[in-house]
């Protein structure tokens, strides 16, 4: 079987559709933001596009995420959808349908699709039992608490009759499938983890549960929910109308399936190049064109997500330094398919680098100059202009128009753009060689001559280079069309001015608008505001936690997060915004608890302000550390302990009485933070406690420890310390 190796013309690509268990991140963005700068880009160059997105609302993750937070599963699914949907609305991403797999068009899809399954005989009814990872939604194969391969957290055992995908039946055939399609996977990595895992040998895979309702219905069969994959993976064609009766749906089904770009995170390639293309063939319904995975965006030297408590949130960056420039680090940052830090100083150091002191300057130069020197109206120039670098950066242009498509077309926006930042380039060394500014003040006919070529020269390198960069940058890209007198960019994008960008289309006579600012230099504190906002959002979700739709809260970094490189290497490579003073890291501290704080006022550290962060010792320069000794730290006793119980005192707003587990005892502690963890999300949770504390009584209670846990500034809420991997309780920190 092949896919259809032709692209036609109309244009088909999707982005994962986001888990609602939590809200947005940066990490989120980035896959909508690569589909949406493709979108822009197709649409301009005439091709029909429909760009997808949108939620995965069902499972029973998003069932206990739900319950922990005190709400339905679809009102609690429904509030974060809104907060995805009015996030890519804020950022300007163009995305043509945002389905939700908890709509109706969607829920038909699924039945119709499980229903073809069954009638074809790819599915049965059999029992299974095994282990389940809830957080990935997977199943796992080895006995009773084997990790889950994908995020290390324990699995689950289930026990369920169920009903099985024959996917056994299609080891071979998805063998054969990528070898006669080598471009259906990407990049090479994903390729070969996939082919591997098929050759390992493909057992048959359940595709419903009984353990839980938060689903949708097995047709016909309903104490069943379809697997959640099975539903999430359907939304690609569900969204275009696959299942429905009526004849526009079923028109935008035939004209844009199949997809040319599921647009995927790579730790989901195996759902998309192995599972789904399976059930395609099974049902009878043409394969994707192509499956391409990005690599992860890091933070804190680890994959930005919830779960680690490293995340960024795309707002911040969008309310200090606009939507353009997040897209613009992201794409140029980030060769795609890679794994990619994102640090604040990092994006500060792009965006002044490139897009203030680069392409913002060189259209402020040049859109000035031909204010003053001619009126903002562009000039008649000389025909075949040979000489000072103009026929060279005209020669040029024509060719990164080519390597901008060849490499932004193949997914390889960093090179792309860097080809058009070369054009930049050049087009300011021509400007400086030539400097117009000079020549203005003579009045010699050549003088007068090479002035008019080299800002004429200089203003069209600016029209195609903003032509080029509009899918990235499309609101600088918009001012700037506007400032060269072209009107509105989305005009010329709707009569694809992509298809027929060549040098020479900037007509004498134009009339540019007054110039307005671009992209406006990067003060020293961005890093300090954007940092000061991930802090101030986390706390607000703490404080909202309570009745809000979050889980788990988690605790960002204050501190950017590249890999910081040897002191001496940092010295060379010393760029302005490292001069910016780092925000004081939030410090790890007991959370408040009976121990720590006074039987009389329980509460103060967690409700009234927290002094505020002590200086790093080394800060102040003038005053020595103050060590401890090794045996000082061993009179500590930590210990990983699990939550059994937790309740609220009454009359103690602010306190919650906790029965730990240390696996060798078990015991009660209380811990002044109640006004920022609902004592429900704590049942189960693995903590660090201090465990030799004196004991210490308090409201007629006795409590046995204290709890450790980061204290945020600016009033020290606490974010309780806990773990990645599976750890046995008692276990001893040291
Ligand atoms: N719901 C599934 C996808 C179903 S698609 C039929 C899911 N959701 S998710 O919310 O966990 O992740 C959605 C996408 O966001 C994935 O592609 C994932 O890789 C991406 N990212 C989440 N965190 C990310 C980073 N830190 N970096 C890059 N992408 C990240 O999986």
């Amino acid at each position: 079987m092949t896919n259809s190796a032709a692209t036609s013309e109309r244009f088909y690509l999707t982005t994962p559709i986001y888990y609602v268990n939590a809200r947005p991140h940066l990490g989120h963005a980035y896959s909508t933001i690569v589909c949406d700068a493709i979108a822009r880009r197709k649409r301009a160059l005439g091709i029909d596009t429909w760009f997808l997105t949108g939620t995965d609302e069902h499972g029973q993750k998003i069932e206990r995420s739900a319950k922990l937070a005190g709400r339905t599963p679809q009102e609690f699914a429904s509030a974060i959808a809104g907060e995805f949907r009015a996030l890519w609305d804020r950022l300007g991403l163009t995305y043509d349908d945002f389905i939700r797999t908890t709509e109706d068009r969607h829920k038909r899809g699924v039945q119709h699709l499980f229903a073809t399954l069954r009638e074809r005989g790819y599915i049965y009814k059999g029992s299974y039992t095994g282990q389940y990872c809830v957080f990935d939604e997977l199943y796992v194969d080895g006995p009773p608490g084997t990790p889950c391969p994908d995020c290390g957290r324990v699995t689950e055992t289930v026990s369920e009759e169920n009903y099985f995908f024959k996917l056994s039946a299609f080891e071979r055939k998805l063998l054969e499938f990528y070898e006669a399609n080598p471009d259906f996977m990407g990049p090479e990595s994903t390729r070969r983890e996939v082919i591997s895992f098929v050759r390992g040998g493909l057992k048959d895979l359940s595709v419903s549960r009984t353990s839980f309702s938060w689903g949708i219905p097995v047709p016909g069969d309903e104490k069943h929910v379809v697997y959640v994959w099975l539903d999430a993976l359907a939304n690609y064609i569900t969204a275009l109308g696959y299942g429905s009766d009526d004849p526009a749906d079923q028109a935008r089904f035939a004209k844009y399936w199949p997809a040319d770009i599921h647009l995927i995170g790579k730790e989901i390639s195996r759902f998309h190049c192995v599972y789904w293309p399976a059930f395609l063939m099974a049902a009878g319904i043409p394969l994707p064109r192509s499956v391409k995975a990005n690599g992860w965006l890091l933070f804190d030297q680890g994959k930005m997500s919830k779960s680690r408590g490293n995340i960024v949130r795309a707002e911040t960056v969008h309310e200090v330094l606009g939507a353009d420039a997040l897209r613009y680090f992201l794409l140029r940052e980030i060769p795609f398919g890679q794994d990619g830090n994102f640090s604040f100083d990092a994006l500060v150091q792009r965006y002044n680098g490139d897009l203030a002191n680069g392409y913002g300057n060189l259209v402020s130069r040049v859109v000035n100059m031909v204010h003053k020197y001619f009126g903002g109206v562009v000039p008649q120039h000389t025909e075949n202009w040979t000489h000072h670098g103009g026929d060279l950066l005209a020669k040029s242009a024509e060719q990164r128009i080519h390597e901008f498509a060849k490499a932004f077309d193949g997914l390889e926006f960093s090179r792309a753009l860097e080809a058009v930042w070369d054009l930049v380039a050049m087009t300011d060394g021509m400007l400086t060689s030539n400097a117009p500014w000079k020549l203005a003040a003579k009045e010699d006919a050549e003088s007068r001559e090479t002035l008019v070529n080299c800002l004429v020269t200089a203003a069209e390198a600016i029209r195609i280079i903003t032509a080029l960069v509009y899918p990235v940058l499309p609101d600088a890209a918009a001012k700037v069309w506007r400032q060269l007198g072209l009107g509105e960019i989305a005009d010329a994008a709707k009569q694809n001015f992509l298809t027929h960008l060549a040098w020479g289309g900037l007509k004498p006579g134009t009339k540019f608008l007054e110039p307005a600012p671009l992209f406006p230099r990067a003060e020293k504190d961005a890093v300090e505001r954007m940092v000061a906002i991930e802090e101030q959002n986390n706390k607000s979700v703490i404080e909202a936690a309570g009745g809000a739709a979050i889980p788990e809260q988690p605790t960002p970094k204050a501190q950017p997060a590249t890999p910081q490189p040897p002191e001496s290497k940092k010295k060379a490579e010393k760029k302005p915004m490292e001069e910016t003073k780092p925000t004081p890291a939030p410090e790890v501290t007991p959370a408040p608890t009976a121990s720590a704080a006074p039987a009389e006022a329980p509460q103060a550290a967690p409700v009234t302000p927290a002094p505020a962060p002590a200086e790093p010792a080394t800060s102040a320069g003038t005053e020595e550390k103050q060590y401890i000794a090794i045996d000082d730290f061993a009179k500590v006793d930590l210990r990983v302990a699990q939550v059994l119980v937790a309740e609220r005192i009454p009359k103690a707003d602010k306190l919650l009485r906790l029965e730990v587990d240390l696996g060798y005892e078990k015991r009660q502690i209380l811990a002044g933070i109640a006004q920022y963890y609902e004592p429900e999300k704590l049942i189960g949770r693995k903590i660090v406690i201090v465990a030799n504390l004196a004991p210490r009584k308090m409201r007629g209670l006795e409590s046995n420890g204290m709890l450790l846990a980061a204290s945020l500034p600016p009033d020290g809420a606490p974010v309780l310390a806990g773990f990645l991997e599976e750890v046995p309780l008692g276990a001893r920190l040291k």
